[in-house]
């Protein structure tokens, strides 16, 4: 809220690319905040206890006078609901399925094995199908070597597709083994953290910073 003041803009939309297990999401306090629409992918959002905008991929996003346009991008892998955006088809806001160095991992280790073969879809088939230049912000890096020189994250699809591990697997069964074989442990809090993600609980602010205490687990290199 004080970036957007501090650039002069106001927070209309508020957008999660999934339900969060590992950190409690700060966008439906910044939607409530700044009375801003929060999207959800729908398919993650069967439980959530408040109104949310359905982000569906077919259904275009157009803010503000200079137009601002969100074309969102099913991605399941992640989570079941997983769904990226391109913005104004130069930006691919990939969420946790793309990093720059790594991809991601099924949120909840209980799914692995349904959520591989989506997961495996999205990043050969439905990424692979994009426009290469598209420049992939992603919502998290694990290790410094994913910083650019400026400090921040963000390559050319292409370059992705050249030089990042997971999206080289040619063999499928070795995805699979390198997707679930060796899965981080689940953060403890992580039911917890879902229900309040999901407007179902609503611990003070010492217990949420106690729920989400341990390093990001959305990555696998
Ligand atoms: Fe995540």
């Amino acid at each position: 809220i004080d970036f957007a003041k501090e650039k002069g803009v106001t927070i209309t939309h508020v957008f999660d690319t999934h339900l969060h297990a590992d950190h409690i999401s700060g966008g439906r306090v910044i939607a409530e905040k700044t009375k801003a629409t929060y999207w959800l992918p729908p398919k993650d959002a069967e439980e959530v206890v408040f109104d949310y905008q359905p982000l569906e991929e077919g259904n275009d996003i157009i803010i503000g006078n200079i137009k601002i346009r969100i074309q969102p991008i099913y991605s399941p892998g992640h989570t079941i609901g997983s769904t990226s955006f391109i913005v104004d088809d130069q930006y691919l806001l990939s969420g946790d399925i793309l990093f720059i160095d790594s991809i991601g991992r099924p949120d909840l280790a209980g799914m692995a094995g349904d959520w591989v073969g989506d997961l495996r879809k999205t990043l050969y088939s439905r990424y692979n199908a994009l426009s290469k230049d598209l420049i992939v912000l992603p919502a998290h890096f694990m290790i410094i070597d994913e910083l650019n020189d400026d400090g921040s994250v963000g390559k050319k699809l292409s370059t992705l597709f050249a030089e990042n591990h997971g999206l080289n697997i040619v063999d499928e069964a070795e995805f699979r083994h390198l997707v679930t074989g060796n899965l981080p442990p689940q953060p403890n809090a992580y039911q917890e953290i879902r229900e309040t993600n999901m407007g179902k609980i609503n611990p003070d602010e010492e217990k949420q910073r106690e729920m989400e205490i341990g390093p990001n687990r959305c990555a696998i290199r």
